[in-house]
């Protein structure tokens, strides 16, 4: 049977004012860090121009460690045999360093928190397909843009607002796995020399694998950014 036109009309009136009334849903909110994971993070320092930045390609392993307020990054330029280590602790203390060289800085905030981004100040940005994976987006604090798997909900890939834009992408992220062995978050004593050594720099910004941290570095300062 046909409509009369105007209960047509009627009806889709109806519609289009519940959708209105409906009110729209909420943006999708990221979702909190596991406490503990191993994350493989290839990294791109996409503005190279900057020359003085080094080897733009690292692969990156990230031991989140939450309970024990511990972060490391273990950081391999490519075809190079000597890692780079980053080891984060609570207290602010950050040891930079490799087989011959360590730096230690200090900054004011602990370990990037869980919930750095799930709890708050996080702006949605929209869904975007990366690595073939489709992505919600995220902005925060104009620092850093973070992609997020729609389905598994694992991070995907980050990219930092910063001249060098580093972008680091997650090719393998392992909930609950710990780096259990302590020598391997130890500083070496290269980073406590006597105080007629030469071989520990302290925040003197002339270290040469400074540049090679600063994914990490950013991250950090996210850390203090988040401020919660
Ligand atoms: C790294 O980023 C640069 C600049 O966007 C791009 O040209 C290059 O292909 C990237 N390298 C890799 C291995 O992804
Ligand atoms: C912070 O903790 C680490 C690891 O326990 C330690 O090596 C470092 O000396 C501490 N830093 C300060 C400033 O106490
Ligand atoms: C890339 O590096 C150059 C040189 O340092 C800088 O002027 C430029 O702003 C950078 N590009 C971006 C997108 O940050």
């Amino acid at each position: 049977m046909a409509w009369p036109l105007p209960l047509l009309l009627l009806l889709l009136l109806a519609t289009a004012n519940a959708e209105i009334d409906d009110p729209p849903p909420p943006p999708p909110a990221p979702a909190r860090w596991p406490d503990q994971f191993h994350a493989v993070l290839f990294t791109n320092l996409t503005n190279v121009s900057t020359a003085s930045t080094g080897p733009p390609l690292r692969l990156t392993d990230l031991y989140y460690d939450w309970p024990r307020r511990r972060n490391l990054n273990l950081v391999r330029h490519q075809l190079s045999a000597d890692p780079l280590y980053d080891v984060e602790w609570d207290n602010g203390t950050t040891f930079y360093f490799d087989t011959a060289t360590c730096r230690t800085e200090h900054f004011p905030v602990g370990v990037l928190r869980p919930g750095w981004l799930s709890d708050g100040g996080a702006v949605y940005l929209g869904r975007q397909s990366t690595g073939g994976i489709e992505c919600h987006v995220w902005g925060k604090a104009g620092f850093i843009v973070y992609y997020e798997d729609v389905v598994t909900r694992r991070p995907v890939r980050w990219n930092f607002i910063d001249v060098t834009g580093i972008e680091q992408f997650v090719m393998s992220f392992e909930v609950g796995v710990v780096l259990e062995d302590d020598a391997q978050w130890q500083a070496p004593a290269h980073c406590f020399p006597d105080d007629d050594d030469e071989g520990n720099t302290e925040d003197d910004g002339h270290f040469t694998t400074t540049s090679s941290m600063e994914a990490a570095k950013l991250l950090r300062k996210l850390a203090g950014a988040a401020a919660f």
